[in-house]
């Protein structure tokens, strides 16, 4: 997407999770995943190698998180607003951490930042032509001529229009029709929380990729259910300011919503044999 990820760090976080995906049904199946981050300093496309190096133990990490791999959907659906645990909550960051990153859970006033930039973001996307063009690519409304079916984000999975313009939630259907779509109102203080590093590097967005994916899977596991929110973090000039001044996280690489509520449903995926290769 060069007009939103022209460094290509949406595309690394997607694939960090893709890896984490890896590593979880490697280590469920007893196999240790030895893993290399950017092992080719040529190869800056060689994200990862893997090396399924003799037995493990399923029950170690990331093992455990094999139940909620295929439970796991985007839910961009209102949350019932009940208050997710504290100890959940450490869970969670425990995840993170796990991945070598961290996660805050950021207060009233930090959310409300957040919130803020949200907006902003709607407002840079909804007067960027190119941004909406690249969206649209990517987005299906159920029209002929879309591509093929493993490709973009389903009808389906948009969840409901919105009734107010600035919800925790990302319209991608916004600008344009999407038959039978319901419509629902929002909740105006979602439980957010910010997964981060220290550095902003292609190294530190796989590992980031990964630990999203950790993070996510944890919430699975804790009957909780989650979207993802990374529209202000696509403009830089927004993007700095989501971070909380008074924490060791300079870099947001996502913004998860937590909550209680309804599951989403599973989106297609594209063919093993397209993206992995064995060697
Ligand atoms: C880097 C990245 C950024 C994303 N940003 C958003 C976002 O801003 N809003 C949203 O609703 N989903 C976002 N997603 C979620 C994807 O749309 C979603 O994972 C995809 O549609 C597959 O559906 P699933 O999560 O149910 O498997 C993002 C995913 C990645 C990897």
């Amino acid at each position: 997407m060069p007009r939103q990820d022209p460094d290509h760090r949406a595309l690394r976080l997607g694939c960090g999770a893709a890896l984490f995906g890896l590593r979880v049904a490697a280590v469920h199946r007893g196999r240790h995943p030895a893993v290399r981050l950017l092992p080719c300093p040529d190869g800056p496309w060689h994200f990862a190698d893997v090396r399924f190096d003799g037995p493990g133990d399923a029950d170690s990490e990331p093992g455990p998180f094999h139940a909620a791999l295929t439970r796991r959907h985007t839910s961009r659906f209102p949350f019932t607003g009940e208050p997710v645990p504290a100890e959940v909550l450490d869970g969670l960051r425990a995840a993170a951490i796990l991945e070598g990153c961290r996660l805050v859970v950021p207060g009233a006033w930090h959310t409300g930042t957040v919130m803020e930039l949200v907006h902003d973001s709607e407002l840079f996307e909804a007067a960027d032509e190119a941004a909406r063009v690249e969206i649209a690519a990517w987005t299906r409304t159920g029209a002929a001529g879309e591509g093929p079916v493993t490709e973009g984000i389903p009808a389906y999975a948009l969840g409901p229009r919105q009734h107010d313009v600035t919800v925790p939630v990302r319209d991608f259907g916004v600008s344009r029709r999407v038959p039978g779509r319901a419509s629902a109102r929002f909740g105006r203080n979602p439980q957010i929380v910010l997964l981060g590093t220290g550095e902003d590097t292609p190294e530190a967005w796989l590992r980031a990729g990964q630990a999203m994916h950790g993070v996510l899977l944890q919430a699975t596991l804790d009957g909780l259910a989650t979207s993802l929110m990374s529209q202000p973090l696509e403009w830089p000039e927004l993007r700095f300011g989501t971070r909380d001044p008074g924490s060791r996280v300079g870099c947001v690489h996502m913004v998860i919503r937590l909550g209680y509520g309804p599951a989403g449903r599973a989106t297609p995926r594209g063919p093993v044999s397209e993206v992995l290769t064995f060697g």
